[in-house]
């Protein structure tokens, strides 16, 4: 499955022979749930597809009737949850078993991202709450911003690498031991060159603004305020050099990539509907003084524009399986046995294209959001995507309300400024006359963890 599982058949079937030997001794008590029938040793690993997996799932959801999916792969359970109540019911209400992280060895010890405390598991440091509110606040406005760019770059192994199934290490550990030059060790050279990316995205901007601060002129920033601090001899465990380090670095990769792909999702719609466009420049015409930005004050009178952007969030969901949990416990849940140690994915593009709650799902359709009474917000005609887009119980992502704010300043500018349609591309006929025609956009996405439209993909 995917161009990076191609290691040694030998060492599959040995500890895959081993580990399924050790799994069909255990005489559990009550079935796990259901999920496609796999092969013997290897379970579902050449099944999953490389791209677009969500799809995959939910398909085997509906096929088999069941909201709760199980698949083996070598040996590491996975439970996919296809539905709101189900994600609620384990990640919300029992999120003391479901709050980890699976350990993936490729990003956290090939990679070196044991620096991101999203892909930490939970308890190990400061929650991720407390240390956005000391880190937020990060400016990026420059365009080309070599920050940003290099986030991106590092980021593009994170997004492949932390999706449960792309690399057999995770599912046989020992594999990280084969050297670099071994034949099939792809993965370990991979792994090389996305590490020292990782490393640059850490240490340059601390060592940029560090720098910043000894020049006597720093610009103002949260970072910037938190190195003084330090430097003036705080007293608290959170502020560390390392903490600060590492928080700044989780941000970048954290809210770089994502706010983006919503953002041009955002512009995706628009191109494909200009109704939509015309109609959120009349109500912000309205209502904005003339020679004015929209700004946050302005949201509440403009329920379009916060419909647009809502409507991006579900349209093209940007993490379509959320940030992988893993569970702590055995647990039970709907007469099914779900085994401590597996790995849990909430199915967040399957309850955003429900088509009981959102009517012609793969429309984008920001009216679905609005009371054509009042022309209101009203979240009873379709639910509020943030139920599903930024995850579940306690790891949900505490950048949400940061993120958008973000997007819908960004759309709400860019609405109120730009005409925007889609380009025109100039052809010439059998006949020998030139004509101009649309360019009709890709909507495909450029799969991983987060995902992209692939007409403005960065990878
Ligand atoms: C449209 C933009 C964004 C989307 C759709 C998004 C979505 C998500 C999702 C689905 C998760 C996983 C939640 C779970 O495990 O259940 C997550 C985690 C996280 N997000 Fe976001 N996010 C966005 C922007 C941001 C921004 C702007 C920041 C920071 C400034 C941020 C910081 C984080 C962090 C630190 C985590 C890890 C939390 C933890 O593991 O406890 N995110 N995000």
């Amino acid at each position: 499955m995917g161009t990076y599982i191609d290691i040694l058949p030998v060492a599959i079937l040995a500890i895959g022979a081993l580990l399924y030997t050790l799994n069909s001794r255990r005489k559990p008590s009550l079935p796990l749930p259901p999920g496609p029938k796999g092969l013997p040793l290897v379970g579902n690993l050449f099944q999953v597809p490389s791209e677009l997996e969500w799809i995959k799932y939910h398909e085997w959801s509906t096929e088999l009737k069941t909201d709760i999916l199980h698949l083996q792969i070598a040996g590491t359970h996975i439970i996919v949850l296809d539905n709101y109540e189900v994600a609620m019911d384990l990640l919300e209400s029992r999120s003391s078993l479901y709050s980890g992280r699976p350990h993936l060895v490729m990003m956290m010890e090939l990679m070196g991202w044991g620096f991101n405390f999203g892909f930490v598991d939970y308890g190990e440091q400061l929650t991720a709450e407390t240390i956005l509110s000391v880190a937020y606040g990060i400016q990026i406005q420059q365009e080309n911003d070599p920050y940003v760019q290099l986030a991106e770059a590092a980021n593009e192994g994170a997004i492949i690498a932390a999706v449960p199934g792309k690399f057999l290490v995770e599912a046989i550990p020992l594999l990280k031991y084969v050297p670099a030059w071994f034949p099939g060790a792809s993965f370990k050279r991979k792994a090389r060159e996305w590490y020292k990316l990782t490393r640059m995205m850490v240490e340059v901007p601390y060592a940029d603004a560090k720098k910043r601060i000894e020049s006597g002129n720093p610009a103002p920033s949260i970072l910037l305020t938190n190195l003084q601090k330090i430097e003036e001899g705080v007293k608290d465990d959170a502020f560390t050099e390392d903490v600060l380090r590492n928080t700044v670095g989780a941000l970048y990769s954290a809210g770089s990539d994502t706010t983006v792909s919503a953002m041009a999702t955002c512009i995706l719609g628009l191109l494909e509907h200009p109704e939509i466009l015309k109609k959120a420049q009349e109500q912000i015409d309205a209502v904005v003084k003339p020679g004015h930005l929209p700004d946050l004050d302005d949201e509440p009178s403009l329920p379009y524009v916060t419909a647009i952007a809502k409507e991006a969030l579900r349209w093209r969901d940007v993490i379509p399986l959320g940030v992988p949990h893993a569970l702590s416990a055995d647990d039970e849940y709907k007469g099914y046995r779900l085994p401590a140690g597996a790995i849990v994915l909430a199915n967040g593009w399957a309850m955003l294209h429900d088509e009981s709650i959102y009517a012609n799902p793969f429309e984008f359709n920001p009216d679905r959001f609005i009371d054509p009474e009042t022309g209101k917000i009203d979240y009873s005609r379709a639910r509020d995507p943030a139920h599903a887009c930024f995850g579940f119980g306690r790891r949900i992502c505490p950048g949400r309300f940061m993120a958008f704010e973000s997007l819908w300043l960004g759309i709400a500018s860019l609405i109120a400024t730009f005409d925007i349609e889609k380009p025109k591309e100039k052809v010439t006929l059998p006949s020998g006359e030139e004509v101009e025609r649309t360019v009709e956009l890709n909507h495909e996405y450029k799969s991983g963890l987060v995902v992209w439209v692939h007409f403005c993909s960065p990878l």
